[in-house]
């Protein structure tokens, strides 16, 4: 399972994949980690050696994913895991891409999609939020659920301290999707 990562921030859930591909758990390699600027996912990506590319200068979003098609044409992948990368994807880039796109999601779908889910979370007051790994598709966070994993909402919980204890889920669950597609028991 050759995977392209992109990212736009710290790559938290993009360490915790390698972490496992390193350790020999999860049977994949990393062949690219595409960003739209330096970032700490990049920083991450040089330090161990991992083809990377930063796509930053560019007038349009055609112009934008038009760089990253052609430069993924050199590079053979089966599958696209987006961590934190802050764009919205075009349903042709997600045509043209031609293999499966993953995102995961800090709440549980379709509940609270978009920006600050955590803080939707708490600000509806709903007991149990989580996090979704889902496919891609060209309506934001609303491609089809992969697998969920509940968090408890404690009462005395902040917008940081929830995000964390969902941090921890999604740090297991998305490798754990990556897994069941290697393995073919979740099929796409
Ligand atoms: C995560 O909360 C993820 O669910 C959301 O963006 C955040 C990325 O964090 N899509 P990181 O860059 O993986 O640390």
């Amino acid at each position: 399972m050759r995977i392209v990562a992109f990212g736009s921030g710290r790559g938290s859930n993009f360490k915790a994949i390698h972490a496992n591909i390193k350790s020999g758990t999860l049977q994949a390699k990393i062949v690219s980690v595409i960003s739209d600027k330096e970032s700490a996912m990049i920083e991450y990506a040089k330090k161990e050696g991992l083809e990377h590319k930063v796509f930053s200068i560019y007038s349009t979003r055609n112009e934008h994913e038009d760089r990253i098609l052609n430069y993924l044409k050199s590079v053979g992948f089966d599958l696209v895991i987006l961590a934190g990368y802050m764009r919205i994807l075009s349903s042709n880039f997600i045509t043209a891409i031609e293999k499966p796109i993953l995102n995961i999601h800090p709440s549980l779908l379709p509940s609270f999609p978009g920006l600050h889910a955590q803080r939707q979370a708490l600000e509806y007051g709903v007991k149990i939020t989580g996090c979704t790994v889902h496919l891609v598709n060209e309506i934001m966070d609303g491609g089809r659920i992969l697998a969920q994993r509940a968090v408890e909402v404690r009462d005395n919980d902040t917008e940081e301290t929830l995000s964390q204890r969902i941090l921890q889920q999604e740090h297991r669950l998305y490798s754990e999707v990556i897994r069941k597609i290697v393995q073919k028991e979740i099929m796409i």
